[in-house]
């Protein structure tokens, strides 16, 4: 925690922001006092959920209030060591007649409380809604002004949440933190691999398994697609948690390059568990995935892969392959595809098989060949 840090956590509502900064508050008010404004709750909802979630209340303030000049008052008078705002949206100054949520109020109150956050040496986090309309500001418009941005991503149906830095003035940013929303709040998934592929199905066409990298962080995850039948007409493409326009590009190689006709099929792509992968080197498996479904022939359960594909085909080389392999034989994965090009001095963990792909007919030919 740096001294007038100014942090923004951003998130869909209901996803667990203000859950997450209220088990935050416990632990940060063991050194020094936390004045969290709920702006959005009544104090009385705050201190109820804190006690079910068990946080001590000891070198917590609530202060329930909207009103930015009120807020500054009480940050003056009660100099606190951290503070909360919850959420930016819903407070306002009373120095511009719009209403709260509008882009002006959210700029106005955010660089505020930025100038008390740096003068008085406050670490301060901002929570703000990912808004869909457009008549309330998002976090986004705060992004370039904050030292740090945090995004707190899931998705609703499934307990995973993931705390991504996208952002970081103070160390590394796209770092990411893994939680599961319980009952008695979140708690800290330390092992999120093992989560990810817990209902993994086997020996079913359309999954495959890949590493990826977030931060200094190798999680795998189950990439599964659904290949069904030509409808009439634009056939559809649904996305969840890898980028479309990849996928596209994947569809287009299986298409081209390796001869499947995908073209017609409606194509469903989701990452389980409600996970977003944003590195290129998930495309093999996507690829790979894609070719199960359509061919109705399951990757073998032990058998993981990643890389990049080009347009022309190609398998390209992505970062830190050792990092990945490594943690797919934690997992018991016997079998890895990879490219060609991070074969060289990777180290093979025992009972690993390693195998270099230089084209997606490679990767087909090589992932079904057991
Ligand atoms: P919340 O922190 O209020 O979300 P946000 O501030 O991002 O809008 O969390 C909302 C959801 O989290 C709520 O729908 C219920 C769930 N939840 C639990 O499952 N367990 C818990 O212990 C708590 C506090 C919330
Ligand atoms: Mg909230």
């Amino acid at each position: 925690m740096v001294p007038g840090s100014f942090a923004l956590i951003g998130g869909d509502p209901g996803i667990g922001k203000s859950t997450l900064l209220l088990q935050a508050t416990e632990r940060l008010a063991t050194s020094g006092d936390v004045l969290y404004v709920t702006a959005e709750e009544s104090a009385r909802q705050v201190k109820l959920r804190g006690e079910r979630l068990g946080v001590a209340a000891s070198g917590v303030l609530l202060l329930a209030e909207t009103s930015l000049e009120a807020i500054l008052e009480r940050v003056r008078e009660s100099r606190p060591a951290f503070l909360v705002i919850d959420s930016i949206q819903t407070i306002f100054t009373a120095a511009l007649e719009s209403a709260p949520g509008s882009v002006g109020q959210v700029r106005e109150c955010a660089n505020r409380l930025m100038q008390i956050a740096k003068v008085e040496g406050i670490p301060t986090f901002l929570v703000g809604h990912v808004t869909k309309d457009g008549a309330i500001a998002g976090p986004r418009m705060l992004e370039h002004m904050v030292d740090t941005v945090l995004y707190f991503e899931g998705d609703p149906g499934h307990p995973y949440r993931i705390l991504r830095s996208v952002k970081n003035r103070f160390g590394s940013s796209n770092e990411i933190g893994v939680f599961e929303m319980r009952e008695t709040g979140l708690s800290e998934v330390s092992n999120p691999s093992e989560l990810f592929l817990a209902e993994r199905p086997v020996g079913v066409p359309g999954s495959a398994v890949v590493p990826s990298i977030e931060g200094s962080r190798t999680i795998l995850v189950e990439l599964q697609a659904l290949v069904s039948g030509s409808s009439f007409g634009t056939p559809r493409r649904t996305t969840m948690g890898v980028d479309h326009n990849r996928v596209a590009l994947l569809v287009a190689v299986l298409e081209k390059k390796v001869g499947l006709s995908l073209l017609a099929q409606d194509i469903f792509v989701n990452v389980a568990g409600g996970v977003r992968l944003n590195e290129p080197a998930v495309d093999l498996g996507v690829l790979a995935a894609l070719a199960s479904s359509h061919t109705g022939r399951p990757i073998p359960e032990r058998t993981i892969l990643f890389g990049e594909v080009g347009l022309a085909g190609e398998v390209r080389a992505v970062s830190r392959p050792e990092l990945r392999v490594r943690e797919a034989a934690r997992l018991g994965f016997d079998r890895c595809l990879l490219p060609m090009g991070n074969m060289k001095n990777l180290d093979r963990p025992p009972g690993m098989e390693l195998i270099g792909v230089r084209s997606a007919e490679e990767v087909l030919d090589g992932v079904f060949a057991v």
